[in-house]
């Protein structure tokens, strides 16, 4: 069985990409890689890069392509990706697709898989709707699908403050998903042509959807 691995998981706002990021890295010990998280916690910090980030985020629309592969290149190259990571939202467009060709081919790095969400568009308002997260830990929930175990308080780390996302609201939501099937449903030809692909049915509960990843990753020469 491969170990050390990089993959790509692929699918719409909502499929469920950072939850199953997240599952993986517990399991396998992959590190979880989201542009989305990163440039949150850069608007948090209010650096330039975060503020011009959020005016687009917060609209549903992409950040532009430079900002992002930038990021992504400083992060693949630190110590703790060595043992193999899990894009959580990159690539998004096919130009940084072919930037993330590159950078692995400098790096001499090697992609293992680009595991596809596949989720009815119906059910994506549903999982944005309904999600919130820890305002501490930034532990993920949603009110039908992924309760706490205590209500009200944090699973991982015991707070009872939790948020929601300033991108999930009705317009935003609307634009986003615009934004995916309009720049990013193209990766899906790319990464088939390359041999990458392996489609996950997303629409099963999160345990389920976890153990077909997992059959998936067991399944990589
Ligand atoms: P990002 O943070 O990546 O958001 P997104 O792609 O819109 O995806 P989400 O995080 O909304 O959904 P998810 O698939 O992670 O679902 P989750 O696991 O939370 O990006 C935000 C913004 O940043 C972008 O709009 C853009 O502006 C910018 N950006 C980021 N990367 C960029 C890039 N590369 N290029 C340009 N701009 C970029 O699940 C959703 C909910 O459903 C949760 O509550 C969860 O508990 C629940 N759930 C999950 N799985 C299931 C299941 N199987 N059954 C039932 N419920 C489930
Ligand atoms: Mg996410």
């Amino acid at each position: 069985m491969q170990t050390a691995m990089n993959l790509i998981l692929l699918g719409p706002p909502g499929a469920g990409k950072g939850t199953q990021a997240k599952e993986i890295e517990a399991r396998r010990g992959l590190v979880q890689l989201s542009t989305g998280d990163m440039l949150r916690s850069a608007a948090a910090a209010g650096t330039d890069v975060g503020r011009r980030a959020k005016a687009l985020m917060d609209k549903g629309q992409l950040v532009p392509d430079e900002v992002v592969i930038e990021i992504i290149a400083n992060r693949i190259d630190q110590a703790d990706c060595a043992t193999g990571f899990v894009l959580d939202g990159f690539p998004r467009t096919l130009p940084q697709a072919a930037a993330l060709d590159d950078m692995l081919r400098s790096a001499k790095k090697q992609l293992h898989a680009v595991i596809e969400l596949s989720v009815d568009p119906k059910r994506l308002v549903e999982r944005i709707a309904g999600r919130y997260c820890c305002a501490k830990c930034g532990a993920g929930y949603h009110e039908r699908f992924k309760r706490p175990e205590v209500a009200g308080v944090c699973d991982a780390c015991g707070s009872a403050a939790f948020s929601r996302r300033a991108d999930d609201t009705e317009e935003a939501v609307a634009n986003r998903l615009m934004a995916h099937y309009k720049s990013t449903a193209p990766l899906t030809g790319y990464y088939f042509c390359k041999g990458y692909l392996r489609a996950v049915d997303g629409m099963a509960p999160i345990a389920e959807v976890a153990k077909e990843i997992e059959k998936v990753l067991d399944d990589v020469p």
